[in-house]
């Protein structure tokens, strides 16, 4: 039986812990591809040898060539530059359009059917461009960061309350930035809502943490971004759609009239399976929720704006 193949492009801290959570799964091919010469191969060879250890026994393709990513089921993206100092937002967004740009033209032509997951940032833009660049029906385009945000969220509300993780259901919209919106009305800790367990400003002083969570680990680590979440988030979003597990999860999806948004990528809560993004589902918000999620998406309509100039200009 063939084995289900997920490729996973950029072998930096995201794509190489995300290439080591599938490959304990058991039982896929997975490719792992970058430009630096060398990476995959020994991130991929590594990988091999720690199942002879831990009991699995996963296909790892470490490798420069694009043409050993042919037939992807899924392919993640990692790929895109961090800034630097002195490096201006739309310098990287420039940049980093430039390479999502050619990591899709190459994935497009040997994966035809692939479901693209973005993890690359600005995430909710990049979505854009693989939307763009790739030609694939809105289903197959989707962006990592609702799952990120979300875990992040549940992960401080259980820290606060002294309680499992496993109790703790949260639901992070918006745009992946500053601005996006954890929804405390959509959040629960065993079934009660999360503003019955804490005070108000307690919750305020959580969502604000969420907010600034990418930002927090930057800040700690000094010389790169998160990595273990985000690839756990990404890996999440690959089994929903291998398994065809139609989990309803929040994922940047192209928004064409829900939530009062069109043809930008916001996050939205879905159903992931097999296809895709199955259904975006609408949930009822408050005019307070209404206005945070309309800021998010004016800026994430702005980089968009941004990035069709970059594009269009060739
Ligand atoms: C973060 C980056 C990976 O939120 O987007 O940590």
């Amino acid at each position: 039986m063939r084995r289900q193949k997920i490729t996973i492009v950029g072998a930096g801290n995201v794509g190489g812990s995300a290439a080591q959570r599938l490959a304990e799964k058991d039982g896929y091919t997975i490719a792992l591809i970058d430009i630096v010469e060398g990476l995959p191969q020994g991130k991929a060879l590594d990988l091999a040898q720690a199942g002879a250890v831990c009991g699995y026994d996963s296909q790892i393709i470490g490798t420069n060539d694009y043409d050993e990513t042919a037939d992807s089921d899924v392919v993640v993206i990692t790929s895109g530059m961090a800034r630097k100092p002195g490096m201006s937002r739309s310098e990287l967004l420039e940049k980093n359009t430039k390479i999502v740009r050619s990591v899709v033209q190459e994935i497009v032509k040997r994966s035809p059917s692939a479901i693209l997951v973005i993890v690359a940032n600005p995430l909710d833009a990049m979505t854009h461009v693989a939307y763009r660049v790739s030609g694939f029906p809105k289903e197959r385009v989707v962006g990592m960061a609702g799952v990120l945000d979300s875990a992040r969220f549940s992960t401080f509300i259980a820290q606060a309350l002294n309680v499992s993780v496993h109790n703790v259901h949260a639901m992070v919209l918006g745009g992946h930035g500053d601005a996006m919106v954890p929804l405390v009305r959509y959040t629960t800790v065993s079934g009660r809502p999360v503003d019955q367990w804490m005070s108000k400003e307690k919750l305020d002083d959580i969502v604000t943490r969420t907010r600034n969570g990418g930002a927090e680990i930057v800040n700690l680590l000094k010389t790169g971004s998160a990595y273990y979440a985000p690839a756990a988030s990404a890996v999440e979003m690959v089994e929903a759609i291998i398994r065809d597990e139609r989990k309803v999860i929040p994922c940047a999806a192209l928004c064409e009239g829900e939530y009062g948004v069109k043809g930008i990528y916001m996050g939205v809560p879905v159903r992931l399976g097999k296809n895709g993004v199955e259904e975006i589902l609408e949930y009822d918000l408050t005019p307070e929720e209404k206005t945070a999620f309309d800021t998010s998406a004016q800026g994430v309509r702005e980089l968009c704006k941004e990035v069709d100039r970059i594009l269009d200009a060739g």
